[in-house]
């Protein structure tokens, strides 16, 4: 394969970009620091103090020592409730236990008891749906309240709300998807379908219980009083109910046991080691990306960064330049690299679409290196039907057959949105990088049109628009913007799965095209009943 060369100094512009840089990923470690730890010191100490694990000490007991851990959505919640629900109050990511993928999800106790607000629901059914497009086991760590119940009418009653993390285990058990629940603590309510729907459920000992209503309800409901380990405690389910399958001493052993059934699955093929790292260091993508909104680079310098050995067979490397796309390997897998290089022209979307049909022929899965202010626009091009060509991309992007993923890594823009796999498109894994931004348009451009359409209103009315008037609307829309714009408020509202530093994009993309490569298996009919 030909190999890149980095045209790429050492320069001032590079050194300014660094140490810019450097403020951006301090400022997303800080961040990620303020939620890493779960919910307040007092309820950490609550929790600890009833011999129960933190819900990170849980996932790294579960996990094969030395392992990479891909954790999702961190950020989920940040900036609203006042920041009463760190990372939404769960813990999501994929992780391996005796060599397999599975799917984690882990209440966090300590925020909130656990409880869902909207958040938390869109990040336990996203972590469900990548199981389920993914092919990876779902082990689910519960120790939750339920629903957060002043939020109810937010969480309850549609579609995607609570109820839908049952239907999922049952389709996923359907399809022949492990569901495995690990009872650690409150399972009340709607709460209790989950380790109900589960394949196969362990129970901490006078810790975890399970009930349709706790004690407080049932007395208010028939006179009967009852504590809660008599009435659903792990004794009672594992004896009596049935309900769990597995007593556990305490976490440590209740973890032991779930590994030892994963252990039992069967055995996934396993990703080739022998592979070069590229041939420049990939912290120089601190001094590639460009501070204060500038241009980017050549996209083969950034990609030159991430492929095996710089590595990049190139198509159609002369027409539609805009669009760089090509063949890579990283961390010995084969991936097919699109990667915006600028405004994307009828002839960049053309060959996208070329492209994509043959990734979908040769069966090699995409990565669409996202930094797209958006469409060409003007007479000409509509003249010539950008239109009608964008939509070749488009409709060849929604109904390809082999799996694709995203990173932005710039701008996230308009349709450009959509036909470099934004999440509407469905890629199996959506990343950003600190510096992202998205909306529908730039700031100072939709401020442009708001006051376009405000003068028109006034000229065909006749009136006068004062320019004080016109001056407050821009400032309005523009600080909107940028605050809507900024990837926090993405990944606040699991519009993303998550930021990465982008130095670890390389380790990520690696990791995304081990866990896709799990096949699909046929729907073998039924899930798993519980007797
Ligand atoms: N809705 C809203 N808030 C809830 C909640 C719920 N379902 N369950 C717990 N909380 C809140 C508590 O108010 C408390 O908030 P605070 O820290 O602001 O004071 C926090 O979560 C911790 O609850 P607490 O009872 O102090 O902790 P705990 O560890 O002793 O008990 C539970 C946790 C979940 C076992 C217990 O709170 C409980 O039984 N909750 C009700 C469960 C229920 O009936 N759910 C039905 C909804 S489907």
């Amino acid at each position: 394969m030909f190999q890149l060369e980095s045209k790429i100094t050492n320069n001032e512009d590079f050194q300014y970009n660094q140490e810019k840089n450097q403020y951006l990923i301090e400022d997303y470690w800080n961040k990620l620091n303020t939620v890493i730890n779960g919910g307040d010191p007092k309820a950490i100490k609550k929790h600890t103090e009833r011999g129960k694990l933190l819900a990170r000490q849980r996932i790294e007991l579960l996990l094969d020592k030395n392992s990479p851990f891909l954790e999702l959505s961190q950020l989920a919640a940040n900036g609203q409730y006042k920041d009463a629900f760190p990372s939404a109050g769960i813990l999501t990511g994929i992780g391996k236990v005796h060599g397999k993928d599975v799917m984690i999800v882990a209440n966090d106790a300590t925020v909130k008891g656990g409880t869902y607000i909207a958040e938390t629901i869109k990040k336990h059914i996203r972590a469900q749906e990548i199981a389920e497009q993914n092919y990876l086991p779902c082990i689910y760590m519960v120790d939750s309240g339920g629903i957060f119940l002043p939020e109810q009418a937010k969480v309850f009653a549609d579609k995607n709300d609570f109820g839908r993390i049952f239907f999922n285990q049952s389709r996923m058990s359907a399809k022949g998807i492990s569901q495995i629940s690990i009872v650690m603590g409150s399972c009340t309510a709607g709460g209790a379908y989950v380790p109900a729907m589960s394949d196969e459920t362990i129970i901490v000992k006078e810790q975890g219980t399970i009930f349709l209503a706790g004690p407080p309800l049932v007395k208010a409901a028939t006179g009967e009083e009852v504590s809660a380990e008599e009435l659903g405690g792990g004794f009672v389910h594992t004896h009596i109910s049935g309900v769990a399958d597995h007593l556990a001493d305490n976490d440590t052993h209740a973890i032991h046991i779930c590994r030892n059934i994963i252990e039992s699955l069967p055995e996934k093929k396993r990703a080739e080691n022998n592979f070069l790292a590229p041939k420049y260091p990939i912290d120089d993508l601190y001094g590639l990306i460009p501070a204060d909104g500038k241009p980017f680079p050549d996209i083969r310098e950034i990609i030159a960064r991430l492929t095996d050995n710089s590595e990049f067979h190139e198509f159609k490397k002369e027409y539609g330049s805009t669009l760089v796309t090509g063949f890579a390997k990283i961390q010995g897998q084969k991936v097919g690299i699109l990667a915006n290089n600028g405004i994307l022209f009828s002839e960049s979307a053309l060959k996208g679409t070329h492209f994509i049909q043959l990734c979908n022929e040769r069966n090699i899965p995409m990565l669409f290196l996202q930094n797209i202010t958006g469409f060409m626009v003007g007479k000409e091009y509509e003249h010539k039907g950008i239109a009608k060509d964008g939509a070749k991309m488009v409709n060849a992007l929604a109904n390809s057959k082999v799996p694709y993923f995203t990173i932005i890594i710039g701008g996230s823009y308009g349709a450009g949105n959509y036909a470099m796999a934004g999440r509407a498109y469905e890629p199996r894994f959506l990343f950003m990088w600190p510096n992202a931004r998205i909306s529908v348009m730039g700031a100072k451009q939709a401020a442009e049109v708001l006051i376009t359409i405000k003068k028109d209103q006034a000229k065909a009315l006749n009136q006068d628009i004062n320019a004080e008037e016109l001056e407050s609307i821009r400032d309005q829309i523009v600080k909107k913007y940028e605050e809507e714009g900024s990837p926090y408020y993405s990944t606040s509202r699991l519009w993303d799965d998550g930021i990465i530093d982008p130095v670890s994009t390389r380790d990520v993309v690696a990791r995304v095209l081990q866990i896709i490569s799990n096949a699909n298996k046929e729907n073998i009919g039924y899930g798993v009943f519980r007797m």
